[in-house]
């Protein structure tokens, strides 16, 4: 089998880091072309060596990491420290990246690698706010009939929002970049936070990730150690979601997830909803389905294949 040709586009965050390890630990069907960094969860100065530390953890720093866009389309930037600490990787201490930053702008990046990869071979990955692939598209359209798949973590629809009562954060943070994706025509699969609400990492599971005594494991359970302050005003135990590691599960096991092709658009003009994820489960408008939305995960064959794939990196 030949690996699937992933770009990933992130905002590291702690949840983005699960996801960019899983990824990384599992060579075998994911090949990870290049990571592009946005302005997210910390500005874009933090992301891009956060993505860097990321793969210098995982003993990965031949994966180019590339800054992209440091501020959303038309909205000024919102970050989330209070959820992800001042530095965006706040619960482990990963020495200062040794590996350069790539200098081409990670926008361009990924139009130039598109547009020279055969049509259908690359799938795109959004861990944060869409603003590059938005941006990408708005600079080449001709990218998106090329594009295999967008993969996105963001939106909710029976949950609402995280970030607003409407909107989830990533939506919330750049909806113009949302929406201009969403309407692209680009296949695009969607885990908001009712799917990734339904797999809570435990402690437990931590312990059991941090006892196989990889670094690479034991600074994720640390990372996840502090993700997991936040949210005791939501949820009843201390077992978390890890949103943006939702997308490499999807990608490697689709099969352990529930989900339906449904008409998606995004909220833009609203002052109340703005970013809210318009999902049609019902399909009462009888408008073209534009999206595999998940809605479940299986919990346990989820967390035993992270497990597996993390602990295998050094
Ligand atoms: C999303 O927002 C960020 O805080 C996380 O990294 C994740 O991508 C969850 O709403
Ligand atoms: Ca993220």
């Amino acid at each position: 089998m030949t690996p699937r040709k992933i770009i990933i586009d992130t905002d590291p965050g702690q949840d983005d880091a699960f996801a960019i390890l899983f990824a990384l630990g599992s060579p075998k069907e994911l090949e990870v072309v290049g990571i592009t960094t946005v302005g997210g969860n910390v500005p874009l100065r933090l992301t891009a060596i956060n993505a860097l530390k990321v793969v210098e953890l995982a003993g990965r720093p031949d994966v180019p990491v590339f800054a992209g866009c440091p501020a959303p389309m038309v909205k000024p930037l919102m970050t989330a420290e209070y959820v992800h600490g001042e530095t965006g990787l706040d619960g482990a201490d990963l020495p200062e990246p040794v590996t350069p930053l790539q200098t081409e702008h990670g926008v361009n990046w990924m139009v130039r690698t598109i547009m020279e990869a055969e049509v259908g071979e690359i799938t795109v990955c959004t861990l944060g706010p869409m603003t590059n692939l938005a941006m990408a598209m708005t600079m080449e359209p001709r990218i998106i009939p090329r594009i295999r798949e967008v993969v996105l973590m963001g939106g909710g629809f029976f949950e609402g929002g995280n970030a607003t009562p409407a909107a989830e954060f990533n939506i919330f943070v750049d909806p113009h970049a949302a929406h201009k994706v969403f309407a692209s025509g680009v296949p695009v699969t969607m885990a908001g936070i009712d799917c990734t609400y339904t797999a809570q990492m435990t402690p437990e599971w931590l312990g059991e990730l941090r006892a196989t005594g990889s670094r690479a494991a034991i600074e994720a359970a640390n990372l996840a150690d502090f993700f997991r302050i936040y949210g005791s005003h939501k949820f009843p135990t201390e077992a978390r979601p890890i949103h943006d590691a939702c997308v490499t599960g999807y990608l490697l096991a689709p099969e352990i997830f529930e989900q339906r092709q449904c008409h998606v658009t995004v909220e833009i003009s609203s002052p109340v909803t703005i970013g809210m994820t318009v999902v049609d489960w019902w399909h009462v408008t009888g408008q073209e389905k534009n999206c595999n939305v998940l809605r479940r995960i299986d919990p346990d064959p989820f967390f035993a294949l992270m497990l597996e794939r993390i602990s295998a990196l050094p």
